[in-house]
């Protein structure tokens, strides 16, 4: 009997799918009303053929400063200091499959990415204090973009000089790096990023959470232990660094940084956007 009952269940189970994507569908539609006129003419074959990709969205309003994941990318620890080959096509509609699907494979430190505490602390990484614990409250609010003195390191001497009002929770720093471009070049050491006593003034006298930067490490590579220690101690602030920060006007914007949810992993790529 009971066996009967289920089968009946596995039959009526494509059905009962149905009907709740025909409701979903339904409800969606009632929402976001398909139009019905006729595609705008003006696009060219071209347009509709090539993606068009771009930073500034919504007429100047929204800037996107992720950047792109690309072969080029650099890298702290890959042969040739950039990424190299991070997808594979495992399945391909060239070798007859229905569909193509991809597979990446990267640190969770590529591209722009958030640090978590297990980072640069191991019992906060056996604890748990991995991306996906990450506060989105730090990571989506007002914040400034702010350029410093491109002829020197961020050290409490730097960061006392740009004068951030208490307050202030988020800051993304804009250094020498932007204008070396050196997000587009191999991985050099030589890029700018917190010496220690900066971060730890950093900790000390602002209110900053969010601590953006444009390059891999928000640490200097000669303070790169010490520096994110620092920064990383309390678990209140969270480095986001590899951010594109060019073409991009200094000033106040609504930052949104989304991490991917990664249950036991020291880091991740993120998605992050300026809304003015
Ligand atoms: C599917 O994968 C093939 C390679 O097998 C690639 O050339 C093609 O552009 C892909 N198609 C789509 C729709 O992405
Ligand atoms: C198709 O499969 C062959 C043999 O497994 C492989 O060498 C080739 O790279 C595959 N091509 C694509 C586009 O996936
Ligand atoms: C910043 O520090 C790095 C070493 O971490 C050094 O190579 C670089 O020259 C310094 N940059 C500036 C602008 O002082």
């Amino acid at each position: 009997m009971a066996k009967t009952t289920i089968i009946n269940f596995q039959f009526l189970l494509p059905f009962v799918i149905f009907t709740l994507l025909a409701l979903t569908v339904a409800a969606n539609d009632e929402a976001y009303p398909t139009t019905t006129t006729a595609p705008d003419c003006s696009l060219s074959e071209e347009l509709l053929i090539k993606p068009v990709r771009r930073e500034v969205y919504g007429g100047g309003r929204i800037f996107d400063i992720t950047h792109q994941v690309t072969v080029d990318l650099p890298s702290y620890d890959t042969e040739g200091g950039r990424l190299g080959q991070f997808l594979r096509l495992p399945v391909s509609m060239k070798n007859g499959s229905f569909c193509n699907i991809s597979e990446m494979k990267f640190t969770t430190h590529t591209g722009t990415h958030v640090d978590a505490p297990g980072h640069f602390f191991d019992h906060y990484f056996d604890a748990g204090f991995d991306a996906d614990s990450l506060d989105l409250d730090v990571l989506n609010g007002p914040g400034l973009l702010v350029d410093v003195p491109r002829d020197k390191n961020l050290t409490a001497e730097v960061l006392e000089s740009l004068n951030i009002p208490k307050g202030v929770r988020r800051v993304l720093f804009r250094t020498l790096n932007t204008d070396r471009q050196l997000m587009f070049k191999k991985f050099d050491t030589s890029y700018v990023g917190f010496m220690a006593d900066g971060a730890k003034w950093l900790v000390e006298n602002t209110d900053i959470k969010l601590v953006g930067v444009d390059y891999l490490s928000v640490a200097a590579f000669d303070d790169i232990i010490s520096a994110h220690h620092e920064l990383l101690r309390n678990r209140e602030i969270i480095p986001v660094e590899g951010l594109k920060l060019d073409h991009v006007p200094a000033g106040l914007y609504s930052i949104h940084c989304l991490p991917l949810r990664m249950v036991g992993a020291e880091g991740s790529p993120v998605r992050c956007i300026l809304i003015k």
